[in-house]
C-alpha cells in the first residue's frame, strides 16, 4: 500500500517467498505476493553490502528513468531481503537467447543507459552515492595486482582526473534489464555511482565482452565477476554486440580505453 508516495505495510504482507526468478552468487530472487519480489541475500554477504544496495535503490528511487522500484528492506526469517515492485517483461539476456537480436538489444540498452547518465547530482549532495572513480580506486587497491607499477601509475593518474555528476548504473548489462511494453528498465542497484558517463559505457563494455568464460554456466563460474550473458557462449557473438553497443553509445574504443585499463586493473 503506497501512502504519498511512502510504503506501508500492509495486513496482506507475505511472510514466505513465492517462485524463485533467479538464483545469484550472493541472492535469489523470489515473488513476494502477487506485485512484487523479494531480493533474499545469503547469510554470507555482508549486511552492509546489502544496505548500500538498499540505500543506492533508495537514492534514485525518484529520478526520472525506468527502474525497478525500491519498496523496503526487510529482515525476514530467511534472511536479509530488499522488496521491490515487481516488473513485468522479459529479461534482456532471455531475450537475446531467444531470438539473437544482438542489435536490437543493443539500442535498448542503450536507450537506458543514456536515459540513466542524463540524470544529474550535485557530487556534494549525492545522497551517499560512491563515485565512479571512488569505486575504480577501492577495486585497484584490493587487486592482486594492487602493487605493480601499471596498478599504481593508474591510481595516480585517476588522482589527477576530474570528477563527472552524471548517474552511473555501474552494472548494466542483458541480465540486469527487463524488457516491458513500456521499454526497458534497470535492475540491479549495487553499482549506482556519479561520474561521467563514459566510465558507465567502459563497464557495460566490460561486462558484454570480458567477465565470463565462453561456454560456462553463470552458476557453475567461480571465478567470474559477473553473472553477464551467462548463455552469449560465442566469443565472436560478444565482440559483436559489443559492437553494436558502442556504436549505438557514439563511442569508439580509443574513447573508453583509460576507463577500461582501470576496471581490468580492479579485477
Ligand atoms: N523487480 C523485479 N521484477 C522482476 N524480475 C526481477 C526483478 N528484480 C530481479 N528480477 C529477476 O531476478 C534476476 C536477478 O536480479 P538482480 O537484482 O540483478 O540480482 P543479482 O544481483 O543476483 O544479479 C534478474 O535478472 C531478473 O530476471
Ligand atoms: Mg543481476
Amino acid at each position: 500500500m503506497d501512502f504519498h508516495g511512502i510504503h506501508l505495510p500492509d495486513k496482506n504482507e507475505p511472510t514466505t517467498p513465492g517462485k524463485k526468478l533467479s538464483e545469484g552468487r550472493n541472492a535469489n530472487v523470489y515473488e513476494w505476493g502477487d506485485d512484487r519480489v523479494i531480493k533474499l541475500f545469503k547469510a554470507s554477504y555482508p549486511t552492509d553490502k546489502v544496505t548500500e544496495e538498499y540505500y543506492n535503490a533508495l537514492a534514485v528511487k525518484r529520478l526520472d528513468f525506468k527502474k525497478a522500484e525500491v519498496l523496503e528492506l526487510k529482515k525476514t526469517e530467511f534472511g536479509f531481503g530488499i522488496v521491490f515492485k515487481k516488473i513485468t517483461g522479459e529479461n534482456m539476456l532471455d531475450y537475446i537467447l531467444r531470438t539473437g537480436d544482438l542489435k536490437g538489444a543493443a539500442l535498448q540498452l542503450t536507450e537506458l543507459q543514456k536515459s540513466i547518465n542524463r540524470c544529474k547530482f550535485d557530487v556534494l549532495k549525492a545522497e551517499g552515492l560512491d563515485t565512479a572513480h571512488g569505486q575504480l580506486r577501492k577495486h585497484m587497491l584490493a587487486s592482486k595486482k594492487a602493487d605493480s607499477d601499471a596498478t599504481k601509475e593508474m591510481l595516480r593518474f585517476l588522482g589527477t582526473m576530474k570528477e563527472g555528476d552524471s548517474l552511473c548504473h555501474g552494472n548494466l548489462h542483458p541480465d540486469n534489464v527487463m524488457l516491458t511494453d513500456d521499454g526497458p528498465v534497470a535492475l540491479s542497484a549495487s553499482g549506482y555511482c556519479l561520474g561521467f558517463p563514459l566510465y558507465d559505457v567502459a563497464k557495460t563494455f566490460f561486462l558484454i565482452g570480458y567477465t565470463q568464460i565462453p561456454g560456462e554456466d553463470r552458476n557453475k563460474n567461480e571465478n567470474c565477476s559477473c553473472p553477464t550473458c551467462r548463455g552469449i557462449s560465442n566469443m565472436e557473438e560478444r565482440k559483436e554486440f559489443g559492437r553494436y553497443y558502442l556504436d549505438a553509445m557514439g563511442k569508439t574504443a580509443t574513447q573508453i580505453g583509460g576507463y577500461l585499463s582501470m576496471i581490468i586493473a580492479g579485477m
